[in-house]
């Protein structure tokens, strides 16, 4: 059921690669409640053509950038205000993630530090150049908002997760530094949503993945939260409900940020106890 909640509203959504991708449910719920939108990924994973599917559902244009190139997101906005025939957007949503390191599966005491530095540039540093180019074009609105995709091992360790686990504590900081000052400048919030483990083609590069998805699960009293509840969220950080909220870290995960132990938990271990 839709809303309307961002009616008259203009975005960019970047990181849909396919229908799993939490961008991709998010352009699909954007586009439901009345945005208009302007789709984006890296040249190269554009090359498999899913995201014309996406484009055709939610009536958007597709405009190539990699996320590291400053050029490259200058270009975007440019061709962004035409396809949407405004000058300034109203949100935008950083849904991109990659760590050579974890993808290669290098172990943390092994990192090649050259790729730890792009993991770090692909899945942190693009979001202050989003921020960076977009402040000094002008390109976003009095009371904007912009979101970013974190997960909880930037807070706690997580074996397999590797340099992601500092791209991500990147991240968080830079929307608490960009916050503060487009929310004095502008009125602009800027927040990170961190999300439950999704079953995405980032998530499964992810070594163990589904032992983090089970364990996330049952210790997480709603249960992990799907690509779609995140769309949804997303949303509601896009819409006029949330003008207030900013340099915020908002933990979507069914609780798992919170809880110590759950019943589900106990209860599996006695079994396994008892058997
Ligand atoms: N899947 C999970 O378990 C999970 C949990 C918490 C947070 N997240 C975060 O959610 C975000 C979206 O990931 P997802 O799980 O939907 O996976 P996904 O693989 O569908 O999306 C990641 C996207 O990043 C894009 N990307 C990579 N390098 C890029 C570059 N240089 N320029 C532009 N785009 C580039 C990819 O093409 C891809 O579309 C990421 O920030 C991820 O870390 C994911």
């Amino acid at each position: 059921m839709a809303y309307n909640l961002l009616k008259g509203k203009y975005g960019i959504i970047t990181g849909a690669i396919d229908e799993n991708s939490i961008a991709w449910q998010t352009a699909l719920k954007c586009h439901e409640e009345g945005a208009k939108i302007v789709l984006t990924n890296a040249p190269i994973a554009l090359r498999m053509g899913t995201l014309n599917k996406l484009a055709e559902l939610t009536d958007a244009v597709i405009i190539p950038a990699d996320a590291t190139s400053t050029e490259d997101i200058e270009n975007l906005y440019e061709k962004a205000k035409e396809a949407l025939g405004v000058e300034k957007i109203d949100f935008l949503l950083h849904s991109i993630g990659m760590s050579p390191n974890v993808r290669k599966k290098k172990h943390y005491a092994d990192l090649n530090y050259d790729w730890f530095q792009k993991s770090i540039d692909i899945s942190a540093l693009s979001f202050h150049k989003m921020m960076q180019v977009g402040e000094k074009m002008d390109f976003f609105k009095d009371g904007a908002s912009i979101l970013g995709l974190s997960y909880i091992a930037a807070q706690r360790s997580y074996p397999n997760y590797g340099d992601m686990c500092q791209a991500k504590a990147v991240l968080e900081s830079i929307a608490r530094s960009f916050g503060q000052r487009l929310g004095e400048s502008k009125g602009i919030r800027v927040n990170t949503i961190s999300q439950s483990p999704t079953v995405t083609t980032a998530g499964k590069g992810i070594k163990g993945f589904n032992v983090f998805y089970d364990y996330a699960d049952i210790l997480s009293p709603l249960g992990n939260a799907t690509a779609e509840d995140c769309a949804n969220y997303c949303v509601t950080m896009f819409s006029d409900l949330t003008k207030k909220v900013t340099m915020q870290n908002l933990f979507h995960d069914g609780g798992f940020s919170a809880s110590g132990m759950t019943e589900k938990l106990i209860d599996k271990m006695m079994s396994e106890v008892e058997e």
